[in-house]
Parts: structure tokens; sequence; C-alpha cells
């Protein structure tokens, strides 16, 4: 034993005065952790996408697998290698001048007026973006978003009220974080869900309080399937302090109608909840005429509800799909003056969200205008996002809902397809005898087979004993990419009759 860790420290001198200095230190082990962070689980970056980067290493290295490439569906990165969205001109050439103020002046004639303009109005506010800023993020930005907010809704919003962020995830975290006073203290969480909510409130050992959306009715919410989850909660002594509501939805897509909204906002009123709505699929619909996004913003504001609302938006989906930059914004809504002065406190803590996530919340918030030298190439950029977007969910849910054993609501907003799996007898068995979720052992063989990597409905929440599973829709080549779906489906359940 002694021989050996004197070989291993020889080998590697700065384990040597560890093992031979301090003999009867104790190792870091699990059970020296922070027991919660045990509980913590995040599906969509879980086993399936750990295997998908392995299977994407052995491509790499020229191994032969039954596929050429690993397809990412499994998570809403739209700018991710391989997937074909492009980031946005105006914003790139705004991050660019904020980076390297010098550059306008290098390459004369490269970036239009409308931009170095906004560079130079930035860079007067901030100065390096190699600096901290206010830790709320930058006055400027902040205006930009209230007034971003005013125009949306018809509603004041104002900079003090608005704190930006790395990413709504950061915000949510917060958010969570504050709520949970104790372990009883209990949150609505839609199901399906988004995992970050599960995962964030196990880390803060708080309790999830599921409600169930209703496929059947593309994924509605309803007031009754909120007030018999709290009934069931209170029973158990859990104590409610907040409703998330995630709008558009993410794994479903579906967006609430304005009935909807009010009827949830009286119910936050009537058992004292605090409102935290996930917005940052708002620039994500299909049909924006025929269904707009209305904020619970604007339906807290016209109703004049007491309601205390935070609101959640990114610069990770949308059209600017800006996911690495870790850029959002939350706005507090009927929040007093010393919980938000906490607020500021614990951000404070965090120093500053990052300037270039700042900065692209400012190009998201305050795009080029219609008469603007960036306006028409913006325009054609957006639009072409959008367009792909539309056609790929319409293609993909209507052929995932021809197979058999496969329905799948098309979703209005977001990103994403939800699609229900019926599994025979034989492959659930199979999957537990492997020991696995069915869903999990469906999308296993899929990823094994194709190299399309998806996350199994386990991950999201769904109910009992039915399977699903959620892939975006930001695939390029769509028709091959189906066809993939569609060719593995058949053999698993030819395999499995
Ligand atoms: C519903 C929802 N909320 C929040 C986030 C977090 O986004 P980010 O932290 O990148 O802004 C995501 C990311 O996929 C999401 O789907």
């Amino acid at each position: 034993m002694v021989q050996l860790a004197l070989r291993s420290c020889f080998l590697r001198p700065s384990r040597l005065s560890l093992r031979f200095f301090s003999p009867n230190m104790r190792p870091l082990t699990l059970d020296a952790v922070n027991p919660q962070l045990l509980e913590v689980q995040y599906a969509v970056r879980g086993e399936l996408a750990i295997k998908a980067e392995l299977y994407r290493d052995q491509l790499k290295k020229g191994d032969s697998l039954p596929f050429d490439k690993v397809i990412s569906s499994n998570i809403g990165n739209p700018q991710q290698k391989g997937l074909d969205q492009p980031a946005i001109t105006f914003t790139r050439q705004v991050a660019a001048l904020t980076e390297w103020p010098a550059l306008a002046d290098l390459a004369p004639g490269v970036f239009p007026a409308d931009v170095v303009a906004r560079a130079r109005e930035l860079y007067a506010e901030i100065g390096s973006i190699g600096a901290y800023s206010h830790s709320q993020g930058v006055p400027l930005i902040r205006q930009s978003v209230a007034k971003f907010i005013e125009e949306r809704d018809g509603f004041p919003a104002h900079p003090d009220d608005i704190f930006l962020t790395a990413g709504a995830s950061a915000g949510v975290s917060l958010l969570i974080n504050m709520l949970i006073t104790d372990p009883t203290s209990g949150i609505l969480i839609p199901i399906p869900q988004y995992p970050l909510y599960t995962a964030t409130l196990a880390q803060h050992h708080g309790r999830p309080i599921p409600y169930l959306l209703d496929e059947s009715s593309g994924w509605s919410t309803s007031i009754e399937s909120i007030t018999a989850a709290l009934a069931a909660a209170r029973k158990d002594g859990t104590v409610p302090k907040a409703l998330v509501i995630i709008n558009p939805g993410n794994p479903t897509g579906a967006l609430l109608d304005a009935a909807t909204m009010e009827a949830l906002v009286r119910l936050c009123e009537e058992h004292s909840l605090v409102l935290l709505a996930d917005e940052v699929y708002q620039n994500n619909l299909h049909a924006p005429a025929a269904h707009p996004f209305t904020s619970f913003k604007k339906v807290v504001s016209q109703l004049r509800s007491p309601v205390p609302l935070v609101s959640f938006h990114s610069i990770s989906k949308g059209v600017s799909g800006e996911c690495g930059r870790r850029g959002g914004y939350f706005e507090l809504a009927n929040v007093p003056a010393d919980v938000r002065a906490l607020v500021y406190k614990l951000v404070s803590v965090g120093l500053c969200p990052p300037l270039a996530g700042q900065i692209g919340v400012d190009s998201m918030v305050r795009p080029p205008r219609a008469g603007e030298p960036s306006y028409a190439l913006w325009k054609k950029e957006t639009d072409t996002i959008h367009a792909a977007l539309r056609e790929r969910t319409h293609v993909m849910a209507t052929r995932l809902s021809a197979l058999p054993g496969v329905s799948c609501v098309e979703s209005p907003g977001a990103l994403y397809l939800f699609p229900k799996i019926e599994l025979s007898a034989k492959a659930v068995e199979a999957a537990r005898a492997a020991g696995k979720e069915p869903d999990a052992f469906y999308a296993l063989a899929l990823l094994d087979e194709t190299g399309i990597c998806v996350v199994p409905g386990s991950g999201f929440g769904q109910k009992e004993g039915e399977w699903h599973y959620r892939l975006t829709c930001l695939c390029p080549g769509v028709e091959e990419y189906v066809g993939k779906l569609e060719r593995f489906h058949l053999g698993f359940v030819k395999k499995y009759e």
C-alpha cells in the first residue's frame, strides 16, 4: 500500500504532500456534501445526453457505429453545432463592437450606422465590458427592458423592478431559494414540466406540488387540476408558496388563453400564492396573428390584481437563441420594497450578471426598427427562423401522429414536441428487465440505432402509466430526420409486438 502510494507520488508530485503529510485526512466523499444535492435530477442533460456525447467521441475517433452523426434533439439550444440557426447579425455586430470598440474605426464602413450608434451608446454607459456592472444590471439596459415591457403590454414598467440575470435559470433559482422557508414549503409545478423547477426545489429542500396538464385538450391548464393539487398538498402538510406557469409551455408548447390566465391570477389571490411566470418562449409562436402571446404582467395589470408576480425572460430562446451568452431578466410586480431590497442583496453577492449576456438582452428588447439600416436584414433573418420552426413543427407533428401507437399534439409555440407513445407489454417488460423506465428504454434504443438523442417523458413528469419523449424542432433536414424516427419506431414496434 505504502509502496503504491510512493509510486504515485513520484508520478504526480502534487499528491505527494496530501498522501505523505496528511495520512489521517478523510477523503472527500459524497456523504460529506449537502445531501440535497444528491436529489437533484436534470434529464435534459442526463443519461441519454451523456451517452450521446460518448457516441460523438467514438465517431470522431473513426469508430464504426450504426449512424454517421449524433443528432442533439434533447435540448433547446438553437445555435448548437450541427443545427442551423444562425446568430442574428445585428446582435453579433453590437456584441463585436462592445467587445472591441476600436473595431468600428479599424473596419470603416463594415458596420451599419445604427449598430455603431448602439455600441457607442452602450460603451458610453458601461465602459469596458470587462468590468463588473451594477449588480441588478446596467441601468440603461434595464430602462430598455422596461420600455420593451411597456410597449408589449401597454402598462407601466420600471427599471428598478427589472433584474438582469445569467439566463432565466439564475432568476428561477434565486426566487425558489427565497420562497422555500422550510422543508414543508411547496411550489406548484406543471406536469409535464421543465426539470429546472424540480431540480432547483430538490436543491433548496422544497416540495414540488405537481398539477397535471391535460393532453387531450392540447396540454391545457385547468384550475380544477391546480385546486386538486393544492388540496392534496395541504392534506400532506405542505405549505403552498407559489405557482409556476410556463407559457408557452415546455415541453408542451401550449399557449394559455386569456380566460385561463385571469382565472389563474384569481386563484393566486385566493390562495396567497406568488405567481412565477416563465415566459422565455414568448417569441416562439407559430401562428402569432391568430394566437398572440399575452404576458401575466398585462393580465395582472388589467385586473389590478395585488398578486406578487415574477416574470422571467431569456435571450436563449426566441429568435435570438444566444444560450451560451447567459442573458435574461426577471421583472417584479406587486413586490414590496423590502423584499425587492432582499433580492438586490442576494444578486449583489454574485456581483453582476455577465456583461455579454446583458448586451444580448439589450439587442433582444431593442431590435432594429423599420427605416433603420439594419432592419431589412434583421427582418429577413428573424422571419426565416420563425418559418423554419413553424414548418418543422408541423411536418414532425403530422408524421409522428401518423405512426401506429403515437399521438402528438402539434404545439403552437416553443421549440419542442412531446409525443405520446404506446408501448407493448413486451416492451415494458424488456425495459423493466433492463432496469429502465419504458420511455427511457425506447429513447436509448432510438439513440443506439439512429444517433438521435431525445429526452424520455419521465424526465419531465407524465401521467401514471403513460409514456412520452420530448424532441426539439430545431434539426435541419427534417425529411431525413423524421424518416429515421419513423423507421426506428416501426422496427421497435415489430420487435416487441
Ligand atoms: C421553460 C424554461 N425556462 C427556463 C429555461 C432556462 O433558460 P436560460 O437559463 O438559458 O435562460 C429554459 C431552458 O430551456 C426553459 O425551457
